[in-house]
């Protein structure tokens, strides 16, 4: 397929990237919004253990938007940023992008508000870590959005 002039290859590390396969669809054949959700959360989750430094939990998804499909084949990347601290809890920015199989186009699919409270071992909250150097080191930058005016759907 030829790649646009606008197109632009991704080059920030996301949190997680997965390819999105035939049984992550719903029944209209389009990737499905419960598989994306729980991918966000994988991520998000991922990014609050890193930073508190052990167990967490999902307590809320303050917000979530859907922007565009995702179709089987896409390459679906994950982006993560603590946007605030709490005493136990973290808010996570997450952005969900696309990526056209064969193609270097780019688009932000969702974004979402994802907040996780950091557990002991007894499930109950715990107070989080002081931050240490390096915890910076998930909040990265998606890529600038190339739109897809002709997404394979
Ligand atoms: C996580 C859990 C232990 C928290 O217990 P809790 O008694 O409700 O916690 P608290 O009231 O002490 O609140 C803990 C933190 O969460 C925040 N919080 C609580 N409810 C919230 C809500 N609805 N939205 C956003 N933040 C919330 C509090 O502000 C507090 O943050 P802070 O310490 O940074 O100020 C409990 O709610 C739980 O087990 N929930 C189920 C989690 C789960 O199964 N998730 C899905 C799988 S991971």
């Amino acid at each position: 397929m030829p790649r646009s002039e606008n197109s632009q290859i991704p080059t920030d590390i996301p949190t997680i990237r997965v390819v999105a396969m035939p049984t992550d669809t719903n029944p209209a054949g389009d990737v499905f919004g419960g598989w994306i959700v729980s991918q966000m959360d994988l991520a998000a989750g991922t990014t609050a253990a890193f930073r508190a430094n052990g167990r967490c939990a999902t307590i809320a998804i303050n917000s979530l938007v859907f922007m565009e499909p995702v179709v089987v084949g896409d390459e679906v990347s994950i982006y993560t940023r603590i946007i605030r601290s709490g005493r136990t809890s973290l808010t996570i920015h997450v952005e969900t992008w696309r990526r056209a199989r064969h193609t270097h186009l780019t688009s932000k699919v969702t974004e979402g508000e994802f907040i996780f409270v950091a557990l002991d071992e007894n499930r109950r909250p715990r107070q989080l870590p002081p931050p240490q150097p390096g915890d910076e080191l998930p909040e990265i930058v998606p890529p600038q959005q190339v739109k897809h005016h002709a997404a394979p759907l």
